[in-house]
């Protein structure tokens, strides 16, 4: 306390400055051995968090997208269907960083943009020249995304891992289909609920939410579209919830509905207004295509009004 702060630094450098020009390299090279050794190298907890944050919600359990599990030290090492994902000693010639990277694709994570910034890939680097050290392991976690008990009106944040694992893979920028199928990403909140181009969720109406009949089958092709394995039903009733109690954000605000927003959904005409159990709004103008009737599979394209009804602008027949 109150002890006056001294830069000793110059005092100590002084020397060096003026040493003989042959005895400076040697005193520099058993400078950087000792800083070298001192610095402790690079172990898996290093990138852990980074792995923890951005990969595991994919890359963890029995459903890990080609066996490659991130959520420890021996699944890294281990590697996927494909082989090993990293080469000892040699950072740009491991899978790994080329998908970090984009040099290979699909590139990781599969929710980007965001990416992984530069200085976490050249973490990773560095762990790879470092020997790919375990150092202290943080518990693997038990990562099976499934809190399917639930307390409460559900929140994004409680269907987000479903929508990772099973359905983030196409519908991202750069997914397995190229683009995003019908140009529509569930990386995101704000992408999964978007009404930019047409909603497919309907805050509070299941039944008018295309997402929601894609994984019943309602709608066709039912997805996830690389089924089966399609969702269980407990996976469907937590996505028809969340929708129900509002399609919220992971805070637990529910979504505004996107009133005037178009929507398309795909199913069966049970009744001249119904399909299957939403009942449709049909106005003088709602046109009917190929004449759709009762039992027939159908497209519907309209609009939501404050209610969060869908009027009808077209019934097509479809198949
Ligand atoms: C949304 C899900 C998802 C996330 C998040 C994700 N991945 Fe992947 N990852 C996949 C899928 C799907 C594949 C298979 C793609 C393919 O066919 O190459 C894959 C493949 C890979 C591969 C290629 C394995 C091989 O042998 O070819 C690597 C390496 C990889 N991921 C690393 C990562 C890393 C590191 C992260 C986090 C920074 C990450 N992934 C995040 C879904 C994901
Ligand atoms: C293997 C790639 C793939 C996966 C995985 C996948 N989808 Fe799709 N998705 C598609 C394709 C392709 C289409 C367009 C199909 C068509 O209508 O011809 C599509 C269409 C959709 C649509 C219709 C979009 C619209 O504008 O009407 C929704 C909603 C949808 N998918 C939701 C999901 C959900 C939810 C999951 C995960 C449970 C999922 N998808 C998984 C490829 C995929």
């Amino acid at each position: 306390m109150g002890k006056p702060k001294q830069r000793k630094k110059p005092e100590l450098w002084k020397p060096i400055e003026v040493l003989h020009a042959q005895t400076a390299p040697v005193l520099l090279a058993v400078m950087a051995l000792v800083s070298s050794t001192a610095l402790a190298a690079t172990d898996f907890s290093d990138i852990d968090q980074i792995l923890q944050a951005r990969c595991v919600m994919c890359h963890a359990g029995p459903a890990a997208p080609l066996g490659l599990r991130l959520d420890s030290h021996d699944g890294l090492l281990t590697g996927s269907s494909r082989g090993v994902i990293v080469a000892a000693g040699d950072p740009a010639g491991s899978e790994l960083i080329k998908r970090l990277k984009g040099t290979s694709l699909p590139r990781m994570p599969m929710t980007g943009p965001p990416y992984l910034a530069d200085d976490e890939v050249a973490l990773f680097e560095q762990w790879i020249l470092d020997g790919m050290r375990s150092g202290t392991v943080s518990e693997p976690s038990v990562s099976a995304p499934s809190p399917l008990a639930v307390a409460g009106p559900v929140r994004y944040d409680q269907v987000a891992p479903i929508f990772a694992t099973r359905c983030v893979k196409c519908h991202t920028e750069k997914g397995l289909m190229g683009g995003p199928p019908e140009g529509y990403r569930l990386t995101s909140y704000a992408n999964t609920i978007s009404a930019a181009d047409r909603v497919r969720v309907v805050p509070f109406s299941p039944e008018a939410s295309e997402l929601l009949r894609r994984i019943r089958g309602q709608a066709l092709p039912k997805m996830p579209f690389d089924g089966p394995p399609f969702l269980t039903d407990d996976e469907i009733a937590l996505i028809e919830q969340w929708i129900a109690d509002g399609a919220r954000d992971s805070a637990g605000s529910p979504a505004p509905i996107p009133v005037g927003s178009r929507v398309r959904l795909h199913g069966k005409l049970v009744s001249s207004n119904r399909l299957d159990d939403l009942t449709l709004v049909i106005t003088g103008s709602t046109r009917r295509d190929k004449s759709p009737s009762p039992g027939d599979y159908i497209e519907v394209r309209g609009t939501l009004d404050a209610d969060g009804r869908v009027v009808v602008d077209r019934l097509r027949l479809r198949k």
